[in-house]
């Protein structure tokens, strides 16, 4: 069974590399990672003040919906002035609250920076991280993905991503995924039923 990943893209461009490079990780591994793109332009600006409100923005119930469903976040983002683009920290955001609610919470993830410079979004990865870490998310550790000299030369027509080594890191890191999401999930579950023998045990003790 293929696992729900949901995409989220820190750029809103109609031809922004980093959406093309997303879709070819998602193309790599078709078979067990089945990827949708989610749509984060149209989340009003963060207010905390929304969190006390009876009805909730209905982009954020969207939105929160689908990441809770997922089995798997995938970032794959530009930066922007060395940081994280503002879209995409404020999606983070809007997933994280109201406090205790977060959507986020123990979802596998892993961050992907893509950039025509040369040090592939560098600085917005770690920011995303951090952002990962502190949201209890197991975010793939490596490969690192700070793909350098992306540009528009580097897809083709169909916007996948030409064959060389770009492609070749990029299917690596697409299979390094797909088993990264499925270790989490295993573990807890054989977690989870450990867990539950531990208990029938103990209730069979004080029968
Ligand atoms: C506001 C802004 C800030 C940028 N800052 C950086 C930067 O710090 N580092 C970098 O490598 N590229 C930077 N760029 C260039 C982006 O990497 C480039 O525009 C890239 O194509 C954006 O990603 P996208 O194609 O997915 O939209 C910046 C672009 C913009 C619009």
């Amino acid at each position: 069974m293929a696992y729900k990943i949901a995409i989220i893209v820190g750029s809103l461009r109609e031809a922004s590399l980093n959406r093309k490079v997303a879709r070819s990780i998602c193309g790599i591994r078709g078979d067990n990672l089945d990827c949708s793109m989610i749509e984060i332009g149209d989340l009003p600006l963060y207010n905390q003040d929304y969190d006390a409100l009876p009805q909730q923005p209905e982009p954020y119930v969207r939105f929160r919906d689908q990441i809770r469903s997922a089995d798997g976040v995938l970032f794959v983002s530009p930066e922007y002035n060395r940081g994280i683009p503002g879209v995409l920290k404020n999606a983070i955001d809007v997933g994280s609250r109201p406090y205790g609610h977060s959507v986020w919470d123990k979802k596998p993830a892993a961050i992907v920076t893509a950039s025509p410079g040369s040090i592939g979004g560098f600085g917005s990865n770690h920011q995303i991280r951090q952002s990962c870490v502190f949201l209890n998310m197991p975010v793939m550790q490596q490969p690192e993905a700070y793909l350098s000299h992306v540009t528009d030369d580097s897809f083709d027509d169909s916007g996948c991503l030409k064959d060389g080594p770009l492609k070749d890191l990029v299917a690596v890191l697409a299979h390094a995924f797909a088993d990264w999401v499925d270790m989490i999930h295993r573990s807890r579950a054989a977690l989870a039923e450990d867990s539950a023998h531990v208990a029938v045990a103990k209730a069979k003790e004080h029968a």
